[in-house]
């Protein structure tokens, strides 16, 4: 089935599956069957990360075949990366960090933004600008889950994507959380299958992620 094209907001990017997979494409052949692959898996929401000179591409790519999966773009950091994302076909935008000229951008643009956070400044930062569902990155390294219940109190009404250090055995740990909707991994779509064109692997790796129960 194809999705909607009406504008995403960041909360319905959030709340579409368990895991959003952060994606490093280094070939433009790759893109539409492992977009195909994941879909197959139930995992529609796909972060193809502006980390490679194929990226853009492969963005496109996506956009234009794949229509039943959403495009975003990822590592957005500066107002002409939003720009470029949206020019490919990217419906959303997940930043490393945060800053207003970020957040502007991606209005601007018409892309719904994951902003990345760290700290209680960041988070009020990316809040003052109007973003209430965001990336926290990177989870692990920066306090993990206990981090996310401290966050609960103050930031009672932010929704999290914790993604950095998340895997299959400890992904179950953040989503029982109430202020996870989804968390973020690169383990979806690992480089040897990419290489060898094992999109059944990534498949296989897509059903167990939709799978994961959330609070
Ligand atoms: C990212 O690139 O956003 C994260 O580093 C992904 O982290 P992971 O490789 O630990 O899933």
């Amino acid at each position: 089935m194809a999705v909607d094209t009406t504008i995403l907001s960041a909360r319905d990017v959030m709340r579409d599956a368990p895991v959003i997979p952060v994606i490093v494409l280094h070939a433009i052949e790759h893109a539409v069957p492992m977009a195909r692959a994941l879909v197959a898996g139930g995992i529609r929401m796909l972060e193809v990360t502006l980390r490679t000179p194929q990226a853009l591409a492969c963005i496109e790519a996506i956009a234009r075949d794949v229509p039943e999966a959403v495009v975003g773009a990822g590592t957005v950091r500066s107002a002409a990366d939003a720009a470029a994302a949206a020019r490919a076909g990217a419906r959303f935008a997940v930043s490393p960090g945060y800053t207003s000229a970020v957040g502007d951008a991606c209005r601007a643009q018409g892309l719904a933004l994951l902003p990345g956070v760290a700290t209680a400044s960041e988070i009020m930062a990316a809040q003052a600008d109007g973003f209430d569902a965001l990336k926290f990155f990177p989870a692990l390294q920066s306090g993990g889950s206990a981090m996310l219940k401290a966050w609960a109190g103050p930031f009672g009404d932010v929704l999290f994507c914790p993604t950095g250090g998340i895997q299959p055995g400890n992904a179950g740990e953040f989503l029982a959380l109430a202020n996870v909707a989804c968390v973020g991994g690169s383990w979806l779509v690992p480089a040897d299958a990419l290489a060898q064109g094992d999109w059944e692997r990534i498949t296989a790796l897509a059903l167990e992620a939709s799978q994961i129960k959330r609070a």
